[in-house]
């Protein structure tokens, strides 16, 4: 126990400098919006194609091209990327004329290294509205099937390495003598087999980004690269070490076990920080460390376990004692093992769909079938086998070599286990490959004349969602347009209006971006257009606005770090899965503390297993730690806060809800679940409640973050009408 203080202390700190330097690695960046749209007909020439992706990008491989229908690439400069939303990736482009355009663009995973393509179309409209000549190009897009064989085969071998040499230490550190000497051997194989292994993942890196000359960007300018680095200093230098020990075996010092302690969890470390836990985006802490947990179990148990048959045959009179020690700890690994795999699973499982008829599913499903003859094996070794043998104190021998020959079946089939899990690392898995999203355009341009100016609007891609409008003005020079606001009124009724300013982004553009088009049907757009010298303008445009469900830009990464990462579970079904844990804990080592530390050891085992157990029914049927309850609403419910509120709803809000906050708008069907019925739900909370899922959204549900969109105040007025609207409770 002694020696495993200091072990124990180094894990933290790694754990802990993964967490701080592991900072969220993209998986596959797949397309979910453009603009222009996808397929877009546009009259005029754009300026610059804007791509929003499902995942925050990587900058030093992302690239946006546009081709013609020659194949001549019409984009200038670098691909650009914005601070702002880091989904988000652009190019500006030379003027086009009338015809059909190819979009590709590439983006690199974090998670494996492999590279994302995809391409779509968008047309320039001749001048008199018809469709230009020419067609879209072919273009060799390559994109990553199913992984090569050998990188699975590779990543398995690799693996299965980490785990015989995390074992190893793991077994050198729980034994007395110490086994190191017979251990040697097994690290040092696993030491050269991890460092072929890590050789072939970075050449492999190279190669696919080009040629062995990418080496150094594999290596240095991506953050799967900082962990290979780490990898290769730890593995060089449990190299040196061993060759050096090798010669001279005889005694152990403490400090070479802790140096290796401190190899393995940055080998560990390393290989959870380029999962697919750590690519979730918000909330990667957590799936890093659910995968790092589950990883460290895995490793300690199975590889433990082989470790512990080899220096059982070098110092076989201490074999039941063994045995006994490693029974211990492999019962305390199993269910830790098991919580963090439940948990990184709902995580990478949305939903069930996500695993029927992919590749990662089958290999998940395959997993699963593994495991349950695991388990079967290493019950029959605890609960059967082992009592037995230790009953008989090692004199039975045709059972002592049954016993063995069970053990080491249980080894293969965890290193079986483990070498599925690293095809799944390999797969894109469901929460990780989202199906690009369709979308339709409507762009329309309308120009309209007032007095001495001639403006015209796009607007783009003129659905129930997210758009842009683009105002072109034509003004006599002396008296020029020196602002822009656009008015929003939705089918001349009192909804809105709702009046923004435009940016200027030209001599004579402005340009406005937003979710001001909250529902289908006839909507006005007014340009009010303020002049140098006086003679304020209005001109007004109608458009009929479809739905056309869009991925807001805002989804990819809300939350925040640390924010729950499941779907399916709320924090209190974390909280009560980690007390059954420990529930069950107790209970299974009952016997164990009550032969350490007398009945009264016992009775307290027995007495903490039922807290867990009552604990972990309260958080899961009673206590619902709701966010916001405690906090108060500053904005008065007056008449005033009302109305704007309900404005907000109409443009924001009722796309999904309905206008009568049924749940029943336009947009619910494309959403995961309907939303509630406001009539039944309002009531039953409280405005701090309400006001904390409006700020940061629902996840999981389809319900959106709207702390980006609108103010503290705007939401406190939304919280205000729907209390009154919605809650009978309340006098109107
Ligand atoms: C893209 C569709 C969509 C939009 C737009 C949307 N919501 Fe939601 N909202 C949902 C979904 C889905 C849920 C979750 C289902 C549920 O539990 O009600 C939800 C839940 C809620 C809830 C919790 C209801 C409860 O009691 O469970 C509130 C409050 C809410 N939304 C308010 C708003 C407000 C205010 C706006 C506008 C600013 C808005 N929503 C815009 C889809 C949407």
């Amino acid at each position: 126990m002694r020696r495993a203080a200091p072990l124990a202390a180094v894990l933290l700190t790694v754990v802990a400098a993964v967490l701080l330097i592991a900072r969220d690695a993209d998986a596959h960046a797949l397309l979910a919006r453009a603009d222009p749209p996808i397929n877009a007909s546009l009259r005029e020439s754009p300026t610059r194609i804007t791509l929003f992706m499902t995942e925050q990008l990587q900058r030093s491989h992302s690239s946006v091209q546009v081709l013609d229908s020659n194949g001549q690439r019409r984009d200038i400069g670098e691909t650009e990327f914005s601070d702002a939303v880091p989904t988000q990736m652009g190019v500006r482009v030379l003027r086009l004329d009338p015809g059909v355009y190819t979009v590709v663009w590439e983006t690199l995973s974090e998670v494996d290294g492999h590279t994302w393509t995809g391409s779509y179309v968008f047309s320039v409209l001749n001048p008199d509205g018809s469709a230009p000549a020419g067609s879209g190009v072919v273009v060799d897009l390559d994109r990553p099937g199913p992984p090569v064989a050998a990188d699975s085969v590779v990543k398995a071998i690799g693996l299965g390495a980490l785990v015989l040499f995390v074992g190893a230490v793991g077994i050198t550190a729980l034994l007395r003598p110490s086994p190191l000497p017979a251990l040697m051997p097994l690290m040092a194989l696993a030491v050269v087999v991890g460092l072929a292994a890590t050789g072939y993942e970075t050449i492999a890196g190279a190669l696919r980004l080009g040629d062995i000359g990418f080496l150094g960007d594999v290596l240095f300018d991506s953050r799967n690269g900082l962990w290979l680095q780490q990898r290769w200093y730890a593995l060089i230098l449990a190299a040196l070490l061993l060759t050096w020990r090798l010669s001279r075996p005889s005694s152990t010092p403490r400090p070479l076990l802790l140096i290796l302690a401190l190899v393995a969890a940055v080998w560990l470390a390393s290989a959870s920080a380029i999962s697919h836990g750590a690519a979730i985006g918000s909330g990667w802490i957590w799936g890093t460390l659910f995968d790092a947990l589950h990883l460290a179990a895995a490793s300690v148990w199975i590889g433990g376990l082989a470790a512990l048959l080899l220096s059982v045959r070098a110092n076989p009179d201490r074999r039941i004692d063994a045995v006994r020690r490693f029974s211990v700890v492999a019962a305390l690994m199993v269910p830790v093992l098991l919580a963090a795999g439940l948990l990184s699973a709902l995580i990478q499982i949305p939903d069930i769909d996500g695993i029927a008829g992919t590749d990662w599913g089958a290999a998940f499903i395959a997993k699963l079938i593994l495991l349950c003859l695991l388990f079967a094996a290493a019950a029959a070794n605890a609960f059967l086998l082992r009592p037995r043998d230790a009953a008989a104190s090692g004199s039975d021998p045709i059972l002592a070599r049954r016993f063995s020959r069970m053990m080491r079946a249980e080894v293969a089939l965890g290193l079986a286990v483990i070498a599925v899990s690293a095809v799944l690392t390999q797969l894109p898995s469901p929460a990780s490959a989202q199906p690009e999203v369709e979308q339709k355009d409507n762009t329309v341009v309308e120009t309209v004349a007032r007095g001495d100016v001639v403006a015209s609007l796009e607007i783009s891609p003129n659905l129930v969602g997210f758009n842009t409008w683009t105002a072109a003005v034509d003004a006599p020079s002396n008296n020029p347009v020196e602002a822009l606001l656009l008015r929003f009124r939705y089918q001349d009724r009192s909804v809105g209006p709702v009046t923004v300013p435009a940016t200027r982004i030209a001599e004579d553009r402005f340009q406005l971006e937003g979710a001001y088009f909250g529902l289908p049907g006839e909507w006005t757009v007014e340009m009010e257009l303020r002049r140098a010298a006086g003679d304020d303008l209005v001109a007004g445009v109608r458009t009929g606005v479809e739905s056309g469900f869009q991925a807001s830009p805002f989804a990819a990464d809300r939350g925040g770090a640390l924010a729950l990462p499941l779907t399916q579970m709320d924090w209190n079904g974390v909280g009560a899965l980690w007390a059954f844990l420990l529930a069950a804990l107790a209970w299974i080592n009952r016997p164990r503390i009550r032969r350490r530390w007398g009945p009264r050891g016992g009775d307290a085992a027995f007495a903490g297993g039922l807290l867990g157990l009552i604990v972990a029914v309260v958080l899961l049927t009673g206590l619902h730690v709701e966010p916001g309850r405690t906090l108060a609403n500053p904005v008065l419910r007056t008449e005033q806060s009302v109305e704007r509120g309900a404005a907000l709803f109409a443009r924001n809000c009722a796309s999904c809800h309905g206008e009568q906050g049924a749940g029943d708008g336009p947009l619910a069907d494309t959403l995961p679940a309907p939303p509630a019925n406001f009539t039944v739900h309002v009531p039953f909370h409280p405005d701090g409640v309400l006001f904390a899922w409006i700020s940061d959204g629902i996840r999981g549900t389809g319900m959106p973050a709207w702390s980006p969109q609108l103010s503290d105040q705007e939401r406190w007025d939304l919280v205000n009408f729907l209390r009154a609207s919605f809650d009978v409770s309340v006098a109107q």
